[in-house]
């Protein structure tokens, strides 16, 4: 596995900061007794065009995780309000973590039940190996789950690795998403394509890594529906920022895009 940069100056301290609390995650069993388990600061290594999370779980916090077969979720709120994933130790020394919506109907994976050898879907029972491969023969999924990579300290850490944590892509069979759709003619310009189930007053922001925000391309009210919207970058320095598209009650999507001049 990668390591993490070692970001040292008061700048890249700031922006590290930023975006450890920007990506934080919550762990949540759904069997007792760890049904709120954990929240965890990710150390995020960040490259020139990309963005990964670590997300190290403490196994003394989260319960679940202690037995062979104990499965969680993990939810990271600031990527989309709906990103999953589901956590479940396959042996003594092995976890696996995988994305926990469908590929069908983007309804939820659950984190192993009962007796189960294997994670079904919330929504048509489709059914998935712990490493996200699709068990033919059960419901209508027709791809596997995207698997994350893991490591196992031997000891009470395990470490879930999220690549492209700002550019995961956010299904458009959900009811609310935001894609960066793509690049215009132009340098710089690109278009944001997104969609929304009901009206909603909606804002779109582009951030430096550090935090501030230097365009707002959007702030109003919308109607239900998809909607595309050109916008032109070549205001900002060259770099990399974050957009996030938000509504009155929810994150609906985060993802990265890189100005070059
Ligand atoms: S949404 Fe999972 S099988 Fe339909």
């Amino acid at each position: 596995m990668r390591e993490p940069l070692n970001v040292s100056t008061e700048k890249g301290i700031s922006r590290r900061s930023f975006l450890e609390r920007m990506f934080t995650a919550t762990v949540v069993g759904i069997t007792a007794p760890s049904i709120l388990s954990a929240t965890i600061i990710p150390k995020i290594a960040l490259r020139e065009n990309s963005l990964s999370g670590l997300y190290t779980i403490d196994l003394n916090a989260v319960v679940a995780l202690q037995n062979v077969l104990g499965s969680v979720r993990l939810s990271i709120r600031e990527i989309d309000s709906r990103f999953r994933i589901v956590v479940t130790r396959v042996s003594e020394d092995q976890f696996e973590a995988v994305y926990g919506r469908c590929p069908h109907q983007d309804f939820l994976i659950r984190p192993r039940e009962s007796t189960n050898d294997y994670l079904i879907c919330s929504g048509h029972d489709s059914r998935f190996q712990f490493n996200g491969t699709l068990i033919p023969g059960f419901g209508p999924a027709e791809a596997s789950l995207k698997r994350y990579t893991t490591s196992y300290d031997g000891d009470a850490t395990v470490t879930v690795e999220i690549d492209e944590l700002a550019s995961v892509s956010t299904s458009e069979s959900s009811s609310s998403y935001i894609t960066l759709h793509s690049t215009g003619p132009l340098d710089n310009q690109v278009v944001f394509k997104f969609g929304i189930s009901r009206p909603e007053h909606l804002v779109l922001s582009l951030l430096s890594l550090d935090g501030k925000e230097v365009l707002r391309p959007l702030d109003g009210l919308l109607e239900a529906g998809s909607h595309h919207l050109p916008c032109d970058l070549s205001s900002l320095e060259s770099g990399l920022y974050l957009y996030r598209l938000t509504s009155s009650t929810a994150i609906i999507g985060t993802g990265k895009v890189v100005v070059t001049k």
